[in-house]
């Protein structure tokens, strides 16, 4: 009998099979034992459907997301204590990791010693994604954590004042500017602005163009402190 088969009353099952009422009760049971099962199974399709849909259009439009791939608000200015670049410290002056971004927040003391000068200075800031701020002259710079070598994430070492890739030994200073090692330019940086009092990281806007420093590019000095193997 096919599942769609419409259930047929009692009497209308003695009179086609013969068979006593109760035995057509239990035949009526049956079928509606299998328009449970198909209904269930029907629910369970669309579910998988509907998921599966929405997980395609989360890597077609990561930007709508709110993750990743979108503008994401990473705290307070206030929250950022500005440094030196010789004075950094994780998490608690200068560097600060903030994963939902994939990215590291550098804030810079306004009296920070830049080797350029002038408008070369200006523009280099500009193609570099470095942000000053205009309530106090510090600067903002959001680095994306992944190694432009081959992808690793890059910690920042205290010790040594730098980020030093773990894989193969790629080596940035604290603005992100390559000091050596096998990749093949400094760390790439996300566009930020200050928006209020929000630090607001737009993570689907990477800037990849960021060269070797030479003499006319560097931005600051290369940290005197070796980092430890
Ligand atoms: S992935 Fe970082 S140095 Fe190779």
């Amino acid at each position: 009998m096919s599942i769609d088969t419409p259930p047929i009353s009692p009497q209308q099952y003695e009179v086609l099979h013969g068979g006593g009422a109760e035995a057509a009760e239990l035949a009526k049971q049956r079928i509606s034992r299998r328009r449970f099962l198909r209904r269930s199974m029907l629910a369970v399709w669309g579910v998988s459907a509907t998921a599966s849909v929405a997980g395609a259009l989360y890597y077609m439009f990561p930007n709508l997301s709110g993750g990743f791939g979108s503008a994401i608000t990473v705290g307070k200015a206030s929250e950022f204590k500005a440094s030196k670049p010789a004075d950094f410290k994780l998490e608690i002056q200068g560097v600060y990791h903030r994963p939902t971004a994939r990215a590291y927040v550098i804030h810079l003391d306004p009296s920070t010693a830049f080797l350029l000068k002038g408008d070369v200075l200006k523009e280099q800031l500009t193609s570099e994604n470095v942000v000053k701020d205009p309530k106090d002259g510090s600067y903002w710079i959001a680095l994306y954590q992944k190694c432009v070598h081959l992808g690793c994430t890059v910690p920042f070492r205290d010790n040594c004042v730098s980020f030093k890739c773990p894989c193969h030994g790629s080596h940035y200073n604290v603005t992100g500017e390559f000091l050596d090692g096998p990749a093949p330019r400094s760390l790439d940086r996300f566009q930020m602005v200050l928006q209020g009092d929000d630090v607001v990281v737009n993570t689907g806007t990477i800037n990849s163009t960021v060269a070797h420093p030479d003499a006319t590019t560097k931005l600051i000095a290369a940290p005197t402190v070796e980092c430890s193997a």
